[in-house]
């Protein structure tokens, strides 16, 4: 028992001598004090060897000196973790960061954006609308009546449980609804995703974007369409470009017109995407049907309104050099991350 006692108290001043240095001279001394062969196991053990009288009284001492030993270790590795002493735990502040990938925005969203722009510029503002639409909005009120050859022309997706539902064949459903709540004047921007059932292939897909625009005021005529939407090509793809207007029917329009562009791929000469013409049609447009007016009670002898609508990736195509539709939906990154920084 003597003995045992003046071992303890040796080891005590050991290790009230021991300086806590670095993480291997830790793990030293967790294994000769605390380790399953350690110091404190030996020492445990010797209890059964006390005499009975003497046991308590080396219990405390051996518990005592278990907690001094313990307390040690947890200073001693809580001095690592914070400071600079260790080389497991510390932080090496000269290291160089991670670089996170930084993500890029899709093409149709860079060309968007840019359109918003643009016609945010002009006092366009933007509206939204359903992509999941009513007859009435996408159609009806557009002055395409039921049995109307015109609705042939759009493909359009119905929800079958529900005759009366659609998926939007085009963004002027939105104009449809900014009339039903807004009078004059208006100038609104509405881009937004479309449905067509289409077979997809290079030059056609069932989903695309769109961007509608519609002004509503007195005395808007056919020269404010021509020179808004002039501005809007040159702001876009710069001040040499060509336009041309060509006569066309569209039934919420009245006159109507479809806008080609010098083809920019090719620059004139011809090439697929200009069918060799070296004009590309990027929209239809036209003066607001006096009809539609009326539809929304909005008086067509007092106002009158122009209204035009494009595809975002025809636009995009042109732009970017874009010779296949599909790639806008197949998530390539090669593709996508050639758009870093493209504005
Ligand atoms: N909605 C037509 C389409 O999807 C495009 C269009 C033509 C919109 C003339 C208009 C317009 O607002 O005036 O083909």
């Amino acid at each position: 028992m003597e003995q045992l006692l003046q071992q303890i108290e040796q080891y005590k001043q050991e290790i009230a001598g021991i300086v806590p240095n670095g993480a291997d001279a830790l793990e030293a001394y967790r294994i000769r004090f605390l380790g399953t062969k350690g110091i404190m196991k030996s020492l445990s053990a010797e209890m059964k060897n006390v005499p009975v009288e003497q046991k308590k009284a080396f219990g405390q001492v051996l518990n005592e000196f278990k907690q001094l030993a313990e307390s040690k270790y947890e200073d001693w590795k809580n001095s690592l973790g914070s400071g600079t002493a260790g080389k497991a735990n510390a932080i090496d502040l000269s290291l160089p960061g991670d670089t996170l990938p930084i993500g890029t925005h899709h093409p149709i969203t860079l060309v968007r954006d840019q359109i918003v722009h643009i016609f945010g510029r002009l006092g366009f503002s933007v509206a939204e609308g359903p992509e999941i639409e009513d007859d009435w909005h996408n159609f009806t009120a557009l002055n395409l009546p039921e049995n109307h050859p015109a609705r042939d022309m759009q493909d359009t997706f119905y929800i079958h449980q529900q005759p009366d539902w659609l998926l939007r064949t085009h963004t002027s459903s939105v104009q449809a609804r900014t009339m039903e709540k807004q009078k004059p004047p208006i100038r609104i921007i509405c881009p937004g995703r479309v449905y067509r059932n289409e077979t997809i292939s290079a030059r056609a897909h069932c989903f695309f974007h769109q961007t509608e625009g519609l002004y509503v005021d007195e005395n808007v005529s056919f020269a404010d369409l021509k020179q808004t939407l002039y501005f809007f090509v040159q702001e876009m793809f710069g001040k040499d470009v060509k336009v041309r207007f060509r006569p066309s029917y569209f039934p919420f329009t009245e006159p109507s017109a479809e806008m080609d562009i010098n083809c920019r791929i090719c620059g004139g000469s011809g090439c697929s995407v200009c069918k060799h013409t070296g004009w590309v049609e990027i929209l239809g447009s036209g003066m607001v049907h006096p009809k539609m007016l009326e539809n929304f009670g909005i008086d067509s002898n007092k106002y009158t309104g122009f209204a035009f609508g494009m595809g975002i990736e025809r636009i995009c195509q042109l732009k970017y050099r874009i010779n296949d539709l599909r790639l806008y939906s197949q998530n390539d990154v090669r593709f996508l991350q050639q758009f870093t920084g493209a504005v």
